[in-house]
């Protein structure tokens, strides 16, 4: 919508640009109206040739600026909504194993529970926040709540819990024989995921 209405009004900037003025255009006879009217399509040298030089670029550079911004910002957008989906959805998917050995649905591993808890570390140690600071990514494929734009701090510091929490598990993971030495660890982390869950994303 913002694109369409951007051209259409560059379109009349451009077509009071390209009469002088409007009064100018309706003084015109009409003989002469209808011949100035729609030079534009019209690839003969006129009187008016310099407006409709001016006419024709401004239309032309006024389309691709709005076309470029609308392109340009859009793809921005949406790669930082993918990136940061992206980011969760690989932790979420090394959290679900550690997930799953915790409550017994699969068997407790050691070593792999320890490597896929450093991959949680790893990836909540990236600057996930970035994905959050580009203008625009409160809108479009995003379950993302507007409360996060609103306390931005809080909701940083809610991804340094993660890193915190995080980090000790994958700590605790690489010297642990058993489940029991892990899941409290493992139940600190999931309560920040929730927590911020709960406070900054939609269900
Ligand atoms: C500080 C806040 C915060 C923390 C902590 C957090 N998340 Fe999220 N998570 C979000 C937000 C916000 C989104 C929505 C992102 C979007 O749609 O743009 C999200 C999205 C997700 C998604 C959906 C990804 C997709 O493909 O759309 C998954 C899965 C997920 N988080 C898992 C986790 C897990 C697992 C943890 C903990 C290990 C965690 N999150 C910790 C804020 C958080």
């Amino acid at each position: 919508m913002g694109f369409l209405s951007a051209t259409l009004l560059s379109f009349f900037t451009a077509h009071l640009l390209a009469f002088q003025s409007t009064r100018d255009m309706l003084n015109k006879p009409y003989r002469t109206l209808k011949n100035t009217q729609f030079w534009y399509f019209n690839l003969k040298l006129t009187e008016n040739y310099p407006m409709k030089m001016l006419y024709k670029l401004s239309l032309a550079g006024l389309f691709a600026l709005n076309m470029g911004n609308a392109l340009a910002s859009e793809s921005l957008v949406d790669k930082a909504i993918e990136y940061r989906k992206g980011a969760f959805a690989v932790m979420a998917w090394n959290f679900g194993t550690l997930a799953a050995m915790v409550k017994g649905e699969q068997a407790f591993d050691a070593q792999a529970f320890a490597e896929k808890a450093g991959r949680v570390a790893l990836i909540a140690n990236l600057p996930i926040v970035e994905g959050f600071e580009v203008e625009g990514s409160d809108k479009g494929k995003t379950e993302a709540k507007p409360e996060i734009w609103k306390d931005f701090d809080k909701f940083k510091s809610g991804l340094g819990k993660l890193q915190e929490e995080a980090d000790k598990l994958a700590e605790v993971a690489k010297t642990a024989k058993t489940v029991d030495e892990v899941k409290d660890q493992f139940a600190a982390t999931g309560k920040v995921c929730k927590g911020c869950h709960e406070e900054f994303k939609e269900d």
